[in-house]
């Protein structure tokens, strides 16, 4: 989770952080679940990457009951793959597939939402669908990534499930507390987007993220990545889903 006020750089960082896993996981390893709630301008350019499996980017009316429905029908679908298999995660899973030939491809999937605390002011519901997520992700392969201005708005119940903690800016020591159990992320300077604390379970220490540039988008997409030979077979998991 990262938690950032305004222009501390939690869109940019997301963005940074996808990119690199994107550049070092082929899609059949990795994909994508990207959700923005402010019209989609963050992910724009990771969209046409073959690991996004979809992007929501407007949760009025059925998309938001259709988007919850989609992330149910996955984690379901990948617990349906591994009970096939009798194996209890996507870990053992994989061996079962180097053991005993291919099984179809089970990517790891990250679902990034950006303003989260947009979205659950207007759509609460989604808070409980996403505890479930945290709490039974991991050995789904499943893992969430998102960030948010107001880490107040979230609950004790997704809060403690997460692995990772990162605070960019803040604006109140107790916000900065909630993330990395000391106030200093509330002191760092407007100047210097990007930088912030980051906690895990057992450590803290402080970080300058990268940003990335347009530039870099255009050269994952030529690159080849071994794309041509193997389409985009494996990211089309969730895409009927969302788009039905
Ligand atoms: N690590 C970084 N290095 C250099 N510049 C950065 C870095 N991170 C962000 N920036 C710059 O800071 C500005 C604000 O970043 P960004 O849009 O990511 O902030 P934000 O926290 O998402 O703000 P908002 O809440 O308004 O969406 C952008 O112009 C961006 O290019
Ligand atoms: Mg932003």
């Amino acid at each position: 989770m990262i938690a950032g006020a305004t222009g501390a750089g939690k869109s940019e960082l997301l963005l940074s952080f996808l990119m690199s896993l994107a550049i070092k996981h082929h899609p059949d390893r990795l994909n994508f679940l990207l959700i923005d709630f402010k019209g989609g301008a963050t992910f724009r350019d990771i969209n046409q990457l073959p690991h996004t499996a979809g992007m929501v980017t407007d949760l009025s009316g059925f998309l938001a009951e259709r988007a919850l429905i989609a992330m149910n029908s996955e984690l379901d679908r990948r617990k349906r793959l591994l009970a096939k298999e009798h194996v209890p995660n996507i870990k053992s899973y994989r061996k079962v597939s180097l053991a005993r030939g291919p099984l179809p491809p089970l990517p790891n999937l990250f679902i990034a939402i950006d303003e989260f605390d947009e979205m659950i002011r207007d759509y609460p519901q989604f808070q409980d669908e996403l505890i479930r997520v945290g709490k039974q992700g991991r050995s789904l392969g499943v893992h969430l990534l998102f960030a948010t201005q107001q880490p107040s708005l979230i609950k004790e119940g997704l809060l403690n499930n997460l692995s990772y903690w990162m605070s960019l800016r803040v604006n109140s020591h107790e916000d900065s507390k909630a993330m990395v159990g000391i106030p200093d992320a509330a002191m760092l300077g407007t100047d210097t987007p990007g930088r912030g604390f980051f906690r895990d379970k057992n450590s803290r220490s402080v970080e300058q993220t990268i940003a990335v540039f347009d530039r870099v988008v255009r050269r994952i997409e030529a690159k080849d990545f071994a794309i041509a030979e193997r389409p985009a077979k494996a990211c089309s998991t969730l895409r009927p889903t969302l788009l039905l």
